[in-house]
């Protein structure tokens, strides 16, 4: 059937892969990417954020993010734009800029209105992982010099460049109920009251093996009660290396169980992996001795995990 027919007969808009420019030049890789059955929906995974668009202050480059959108349109795929305003993969220009309160939000406009007013009709990661996990705001230059603030800055300079666009606010570790699901809670609640555009949350998903919460449709559907859209947007289930025919049986189950928790939600409207084959993952360079969290092996042969995706929706 293939993993975008199956969640397209669920109700849901897309189910996606992140992708990077380095990989597009392994041909086997790209056609498996390309199939639309399994996939209707692509991210970038590096090539629109900070570091790589505006490496230098008002000079835009989009190269390698237009070739994955041309690539994507192609194929006839969706994009979800990732990402405006994040902590990390930051120019040192803006991380080390000693820019005022004034200069900070200007520089935040227009790296958002750029970067957006360049992509239209996109769905859009605005603002990237926004707290920390005890749900407290995390440390960055945008919270150090303009507060909370930064968040309504980015969105709405991000609305009045595409007033098409759907606005998301994206963060890890808000995949069950806790204080940051509930920080998260709170800020969209705030967006509303003061009527800052805000379209949906994005759930990150980077999980372990046999440790999916068990609130996670509960959670979904908290941020959904709340008048947004949540997509699964970089979801991938990592395990302690070497594989064994467990794991990849616990794996399974893991896909299954989250598939399930966004089906079993309305509002819940996509699925992204983060990148579709172990080959291209980006754990095991994060998390030392982890690794295999994706639904195709490095050889690029479906794993267990592809029946869970299945199987859930
Ligand atoms: C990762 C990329 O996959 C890596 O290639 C890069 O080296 C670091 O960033 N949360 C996010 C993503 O929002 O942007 C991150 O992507 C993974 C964690």
């Amino acid at each position: 059937a293939g993993l975008a027919v199956v969640a397209k007969a669920a109700g849901k808009k897309y189910f996606g892969s992140a992708t990077d420019n380095p990989e597009l030049t392994d041909t086997s890789y790209v056609a498996q990417l390309s199939n639309i059955k399994d996939f209707n929906q692509i991210t970038p995974g590096n090539s629109m954020k900070w570091d790589a668009t505006e490496g230098t202050r008002g000079t835009f480059t989009f190269t390698n993010a237009d070739t994955i959108v041309a690539l994507a349109q192609k194929n006839g795929q969706l994009i979800r734009g990732h990402t405006c305003v994040w902590h990390s993969q930051l120019p040192s220009w803006v991380s080390n800029g000693g820019f005022n309160t004034t200069t900070l939000t200007s520089v935040v406009q227009s790296h958002t209105t750029n970067v957006v007013g360049h992509f239209k009709g996109k769905i859009w990661d605005v603002v990237n992982e926004p707290f920390n996990d005890d749900g407290s705001w995390r440390t960055s230059v945008f919270y150090n010099t303009l507060g909370t603030s930064f968040v309504a800055i980015a969105l709405q300079a991000a609305r009045a460049a595409d007033p098409a666009a759907k606005l998301y606010i994206n963060d890890y570790n808000i995949d069950g109920t806790g204080a940051k699901s509930t920080a998260m809670v709170n800020l969209v609640k705030s967006l509303k009251a003061s009527n800052t555009p805000i379209d949906g949350v994005g759930i990150q998903a980077h999980l372990i093996v046999g440790q999916v919460p068990s609130t996670m449709q509960a959670n979904i559907a908290q941020f959904t009660a709340l008048g947004v859209e949540v997509a699964i947007t970089e979801l991938d289930i990592r395990m302690t290396l070497p594989v064994t025919d467990a794991l990849l049986a616990q794996q399974k189950k893991d896909y299954q169980t989250v598939i399930a928790a966004c089906k079993a939600v309305v509002g819940c409207i996509g699925v992204t992996i983060w990148d579709y084959t172990d080959k291209y993952s980006w754990v095991p360079s994060v998390f030392p001795g982890q690794g295999a969290p994706l639904p195709w092996d490095a050889n690029l042969v479906k794993k267990p995990a592809y029946d869970g995706i299945v199987a859930g929706f």
